[in-house]
């Protein structure tokens, strides 16, 4: 026993089986799965930047970049899908990584997720305060700059942010049943708004704004022309300025868009049937999302030119001012808003159940895993309103965005070689959905994640590896003395 030891897949399947007081409630069918799913999917990445993706790298491609990052999720989803039907424990990832590549790695695993779901819970709040300010303004009231924005970004302290953290953290320990309800409730209010851009939106689409379809790049013309070599061409500024190399490069940006997918395998083990939920909750959202985002992204680029979306962060505004229906501007904003919420609840969820497993295991203090009469794990719900709170309220939105990308492609990247690992060491372990075409799918699921790490900014980077190394710290004198599998 040591730092690589591993949780046994039985003891696993047992305590997902666990029911009763001091066990998590099974809440969720099949179909409150893939809300819970298309919940932390669509908010700021569709709505936020789309236009700024088209804007500054793919133009009216830009709903070819969804396609192309909506394969890197689908690589990963199915991989994703395997685990959770396998072992449908809370913990995702985490306990994933537990199982197949030892404690040491689960610990980082789960440690790197506060970045994805902590930190994406945080930058959508950042973005939800802009959008419920634009709204006070239809009433004439607006909050004044200096409690608006953080202190790096022209203010103090973004009290609607912190508000929205708080309130949400409430609601969850309130009761996962009650969570679920406004969940859904939200999602099929986002889901209407984006159906209704796309159809009331697709009649005013001006052929003459997709044409080019994907805007030349000045230096693969260069290329073309022998001017410049193609390696010149890779680390020059023309890279990712629009032709095919910005439709990657908005691939990469537009990937925030699909991050979320993932929490559902959070609540695997409130699933009431896990094993048909689970693959059916993680690939049933990401297909929805995935067709909604061509759509929106097509119709988007169709209503404006789309050098009109730089440094726009409310493109649908600006794109629906174009339709005869601008009087719907104000619903709309609402809509967007309730989007918005239901992904900061759902991924305030999600982390709490990623500490919930992780302290369950020993590696954090017991505190994090007590449940109250309603069945929540309360006190990580109250720890982590007051971290994001934090971070929602001073930090900018660009830093908190890239750590979030970072953080999910890390994890990504580990829960598919877990796939490429398990499928070695257990063979024939009950596999209630497999991933197809083993080892291939899973190993573009780590190329694509790895392709879009290297395309991140190197002050992300440095942050993840600060990050970590914090995480290390804690490791080596909290958790491993304290790891129930090792004592
Ligand atoms: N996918 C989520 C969003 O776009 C994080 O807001």
């Amino acid at each position: 026993m040591g730092i690589f030891s591993k949780k046994s897949i039985s003891s696993l399947i047992s305590e997902a089986n666990e029911q009763g007081e001091g066990t998590l409630k099974k809440t969720f069918g099949s179909w409150g799965l893939v809300a819970l799913g298309v919940g932390a999917i669509i908010g700021a990445g569709l709505f936020s930047l789309t236009g700024i993706a088209a804007a500054e790298n793919a133009g009216p491609a830009v709903a070819l970049s969804f396609v192309i990052a909506a394969l890197g999720c689908a690589f990963a989803g199915l991989c994703y899908a395997e685990f959770a039907s396998m072992l449908p424990v809370a913990g995702s990832a985490y306990t994933y990584s537990y199982a197949t590549m030892g404690e040491f790695i689960a610990w980082i695993i789960g440690w790197d997720l506060v970045l994805e779901y902590a930190l994406a819970s945080a930058t959508v709040a950042v973005s939800w305060s802009q959008y419920f300010n634009e709204l006070l303004k239809v009433f004439h009231l607006e909050i004044p700059v200096e409690f608006l924005k953080g202190p790096f970004e022209g203010g103090i302290i973004n009290i609607p942010a912190i508000v929205i953290v708080c309130l949400l953290s409430l609601l969850l320990i309130r009761g996962t049943q009650e969570s679920a309800r406004v969940n859904n409730l939200l999602v099929i209010l986002k889901v209407t708004v984006v159906v209704i851009f796309i159809a009331l939106g697709w009649q005013f689409i001006n052929p003459a704004n997709h044409d080019p379809f994907i805007p030349a790049n000045v230096g693969e013309e260069m290329v073309k022309s022998g001017e410049l070599s193609f390696t010149a061409f890779l680390s020059s500024e023309y890279f990712g300025e629009y032709g095919w190399s910005g439709v990657l490069r908005a691939a990469g940006v537009v990937f925030f868009a699909f991050i979320g997918f993932d929490a559902v395998s959070t609540a695997a083990q409130e699933a009431k049937n896990p094993k048909k939920g689970m693959p059916f909750g993680i690939i049933g959202s990401l297909i929805i999302c995935t067709v909604l985002y061509v759509l929106f992204a097509y119709v988007l680029t169709g209503l404006e030119n789309y050098l009109v979306f730089k440094g726009d962060a409310k493109p649908v505004a600006t794109a629906f001012a174009k339709t005869g229906y601008h009087f719907l501007n104000t619903a709309l904003i609402v809509t967007i808003i309730a989007g918005y919420t239901s992904v900061i609840l759902v991924m305030l969820l999600g982390q709490s159940r990623v500490f919930y497993s992780m302290s369950k295991d020993g590696l954090l203090p017991k505190m994090f895993s007590d449940l109250s009469k309603r069945q929540t794990p309360w006190k990580t719900n109250l720890v982590f309103m007051v971290f994001v709170s934090l971070f929602a309220g001073f930090v900018p939105v660009s830093d908190l965005g890239h750590m979030v990308s970072i953080g999910t492609l890390f994890a990504f990247t580990l829960v598919c070689i877990g796939i490429l690992v398990l499928r070695k060491t257990q063979p024939d372990i009950e596999r209630p959905f497999k991933t197809p075409f083993v080892p291939l799918v899973p190993v573009l699921g780590i190329v694509v994640c790895l392709i879009m790490m290297v395309s991140l900014p190197v002050e992300s980077w440095e942050r993840l590896a600060i990050w970590l190394a914090l995480g290390l710290v804690i490791y080596f004198a909290y958790s491993k003395k304290h790891s129930k599998l090792n004592n």
